[in-house]
């Protein structure tokens, strides 16, 4: 596990805190609309982070060909018609470009300055001339609004509990999710960044933003710079 980094509840857990029985249950929301509306129909779709493919099988049923990254094995053990990556993101050198790459899932809030940076690169290093990077980040009162909870219609609740300051600009966030049968929780280490932090973040991995995809600006669409 990682430092700061903690999952409780049954099944196996992933070094960031995520339960790859919980992730096998939670329903995809927008997600594959958000994508399939900012990219050409039968992309090839470089995800990374992809978990037990909640998002990814859905793009592959709308014909879109996907790669999916992630660092847990028994996360990646539950993927599905998709060719699959063990291994960190930050480390990837896969040697070919995709005409999409994904960084959802509030990744690119990781912590970590480095690992995060480590990440863009590996978005930019891996998109296709002409081709985009989707990003996936917080919505601006993601640690303002807290506690906060939504019941989802298929069951469970799931509830962002806490997020304090940690260290040195980044904060400890609390998740909870409760099913009739079963509660896990997730702490991790979230560095909020401001629309200028990001895109500055973005322009040292040499990507900018082409356009934010929808109002809240939490998906964004990027390009390289040169
Ligand atoms: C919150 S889960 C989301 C999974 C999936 N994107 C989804 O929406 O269902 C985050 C996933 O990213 C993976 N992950 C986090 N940091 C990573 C890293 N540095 N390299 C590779 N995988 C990572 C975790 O193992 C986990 O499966």
């Amino acid at each position: 596990m990682r430092e700061g980094y903690e999952g409780t509840g049954p099944g196996a857990i992933t070094p960031d805190g995520c339960a790859v029985e919980l992730y096998s249950r939670l329903p995809v929301g927008d997600e594959p609309d958000v994508i399939a509306a900012a990219v050409p129909a039968g992309a090839r779709i470089l995800e990374l982070g992809s978990g037990v493919g909640r998002v990814t099988h859905a793009l592959l049923e709308r014909g879109f060909t996907v790669t999916a990254v992630d660092e847990s094995a028994p996360m990646l053990e539950r993927v599905r018609g998709a060719r699959t990556i063990c291994g960190p993101i930050e480390e990837l050198e896969l040697g070919e470009t995709f005409d999409v790459v994904l960084l959802a899932s509030f990744l690119v809030h990781t912590g970590d300055t480095e690992v995060r940076r480590g990440m863009l690169r590996t978005c930019a290093r891996h998109v296709a001339q002409g081709g985009c990077v989707l990003i996936q980040r917080e919505g601006e009162d993601y640690h303002e609004n807290v506690p906060r909870e939504r019941k989802d219609p298929s069951g469970f609740t799931v509830r962002i509990a806490s997020s304090e300051p940690a260290v040195d600009g980044v904060n400890a966030v609390r998740a909870e999710y409760e099913f009739p049968d079963a509660v896990w929780t997730q702490t991790f280490r979230a560095r909020p960044l401001t629309k200028e932090q990001f895109e500055d973040a973005l322009l040292e991995a040499g990507l900018k933003v082409d356009r934010y995809l929808t109002e809240d600006r939490i998906w964004v669409r990027a390009v390289a710079t040169v």
